[in-house]
């Protein structure tokens, strides 16, 4: 190739270039659209019971101990939409005990959902406020835990609510009316790992009312099995039951 050919090839290569970076900048031409970029992939949880636990699955949080410091940075969690499209934030082996319980219960036709799992200290707030609206101060004090003091904020505690024949039940006062359902979900609690936390007849140690919808996870089916068996609270279990005036 001669030399003015080549500077001539090389005039012609470079304003088609420069055509085409034009093109390319103006969005105009026949070119094909970029590639979507590839979806960022998802956090991976890791429940391996082998890694070993950097929280105290069996935390006592009650009205005389608040979340232990130090637990926010410690917890992995998801956080998963429940039915009613709300978004849960569970501890993550908590979590996938939880899915193991659903999936046993729904052999017996109960579905469960989860209300709500963890909570900071403000949604605490906000619940506290809002009953304190709706049901008054007495209720609320029954039911709610004081911001800081909730076994909510560990994320190992979960409001399981009901759907019963595809309506969902979640109101307190609504899901009370099924016992039958409560006790059978209750008799499959400690095979995956949970607690019932606020036992019937026990409120003069845990200090709250009965709550068949809060459940605790405390990581081991044998310690589950030995309170839940023993139908004590996990005040009882750890020796830290103080004897309190009843809930009113
Ligand atoms: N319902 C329980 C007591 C809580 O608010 O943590
Ligand atoms: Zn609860």
């Amino acid at each position: 190739m001669s030399r003015s050919k080549t500077r001539l090839t090389c005039i012609i290569a470079s304003f088609a270039l420069m055509l085409a970076g034009a093109l390319a900048l103006s969005g105009c031409g026949d070119a094909a659209p970029e590639p979507a970029p590839e979806p960022e992939p998802l956090p991976m949880i890791d429940p391996d019971p082998t890694t070993p636990d950097s929280i105290d699955y069996l935390a006592l949080v009650n009205k005389q101990n608040p979340l232990p410091s130090g637990w926010e940075e410690s917890i992995q969690t998801v956080t998963v939409k429940n039915s009613l499209g709300d978004d849960v934030e569970v501890e993550a082996k908590a979590y996938a005990a939880y899915l193991e319980l659903k999936a046993d219960l729904e052999k017996d036709g109960i579905h469960v959902d989860l209300d709500s799992a963890r909570r900071s200290v403000s949604e605490q707030q906000r619940i506290w406020d809002e009953f304190t609206v709706t049901y008054g101060e007495v209720y609320t004090r029954t039911y709610v835990a004081v911001p800081g003091y909730s076994e909510h904020h560990t994320g190992l505690a979960l409001d399981l609510y009901l759907n019963i024949d595809g309506e969902d039940v979640y109101l307190n006062e609504d899901m009370v009316e099924y016992p039958e359902i409560w006790a059978q979900i209750h008799s499959k609690l400690a095979d995956h790992g949970f607690i019932l936390r606020y036992l019937e007849g026990k409120e003069d140690i845990t200090s709250y009312g009965y709550e068949p919808w809060h459940i605790r996870y405390v990581d081991s089916p044998k310690i589950a099995h030995e309170i839940m068996d023993q139908g004590i609270t996990l005040e009882e279990y750890l020796g830290a039951a103080i004897q309190m005036p009843a809930a009113a």
